[in-house]
């Protein structure tokens, strides 16, 4: 069962489906497979959906979640950066979609337990899986310089440096293995009033060096944007400036290219948490 709600869900399945008669769809960020049902159940049997995800676990739910459009979807547990081969092995011209609904899943904050949340005492692990680095290594690990450069640059917080020594001072007496030892850390380092957003901007900091987000992204966009053919499209559900700044820095100055973006709906904001910084680009190859 899908038990969240996926973000800009009604836009989102408008703009892929609209028009789509066959091909191949794919749905780059499967997760618990909410945006995959859509557009499943909003296309016709002459489209195939690939449900890529580099979680495992996410995978088998989608599965579960999926199971009566069986013969239209295939599970692919790889990163999206590896998207590449998918264009080689079913030629450009058959993938009419693509899609990425970017980040974490509810489901892996709430379900998996791998310490992506401030507000859970878990391990520091935050792999979305396929990582080769934890949050506890670069915790642990990494020096100073490197360990506020990573809080700055991706989570724009001002407090890094300060963040950053103090991290490093106290993993000198007994090694950082928890969020709630790293919260303990992140609350001592700023005032009071400032505590809940400098530690959302610490974890989704940590989050994005673990999994190498912006990379990721940044290169299977590209990919998608070079291979796709004239009529195709690229939904793409940002959630932070980081990403967006990716979408424009790879679809600038470029004429066969029409982008439109679009915010979730007041009622949206209003119900569903992740919803509010949600927003949809909507990208056409002309
Ligand atoms: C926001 S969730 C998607 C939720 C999904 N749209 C739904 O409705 O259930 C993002 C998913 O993308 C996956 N993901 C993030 N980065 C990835 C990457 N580089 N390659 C493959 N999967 C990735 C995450 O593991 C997560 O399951």
């Amino acid at each position: 069962m899908i038990d969240h709600i996926p973000v800009l869900f009604e836009e989102s399945i408008k703009f892929i489906c609209e028009g789509l008669n066959e091909g191949i769809v794919l749905d780059c960020t499967c997760g618990a497979g909410g945006h995959a049902k859509g557009f499943l159940e909003n296309t016709g049997e002459g489209i195939l959906l690939k449900c890529i995800d580099r979680d495992k676990d996410a995978l088998e739910i989608a599965k579960e979640n999926l199971t009566v459009f069986n013969n239209r979807v295939e599970f692919l547990n790889m990163k999206f950066s590896e998207i590449g081969c998918l264009f080689d092995k079913y030629k450009s011209n058959n993938i009419k979609r693509v899609f990425y609904d970017l980040g974490i899943s509810s489901m892996q904050i709430d379900k998996f337990q791998r310490g992506f949340t401030y507000k859970k005492n878990q391990k520091l692990d935050m792999r979305m899986g396929k990582s080769k680095i934890t949050a506890n290594e670069i915790i642990n690990k990494t020096n100073e310089d490197e360990l506020s450069d990573i809080f700055y640059k991706y989570g724009q917080e001002k407090f890094s440096r300060r963040i950053a020594a103090n991290i490093v001072d106290k993993r000198q007496y007994s090694k950082i293995e928890t969020t709630e030892q790293l919260v303990k850390i992140i609350r001592g380092s700023v005032p009071v009033k400032m505590q809940l957003k400098t530690l959302s901007r610490i974890f989704q900091a940590l989050r994005i060096a673990v999994n190498n987000e912006l990379y990721e992204f940044e290169i299977s966009l590209n990919v998608a944007l070079e291979r796709l053919e004239s009529g195709a499209k690229v939904g793409v559900i940002t959630y932070h400036s980081l990403e967006r700044n990716i979408i424009r820095k790879s679809t600038a100055g470029k004429d066969n290219i029409k982008v439109k973006k679009v915010n979730a709906s007041k009622k949206e904001i209003k119900d569903n948490r992740r919803g509010r910084s949600g927003k949809l680009y909507r990208i056409e190859i002309l």
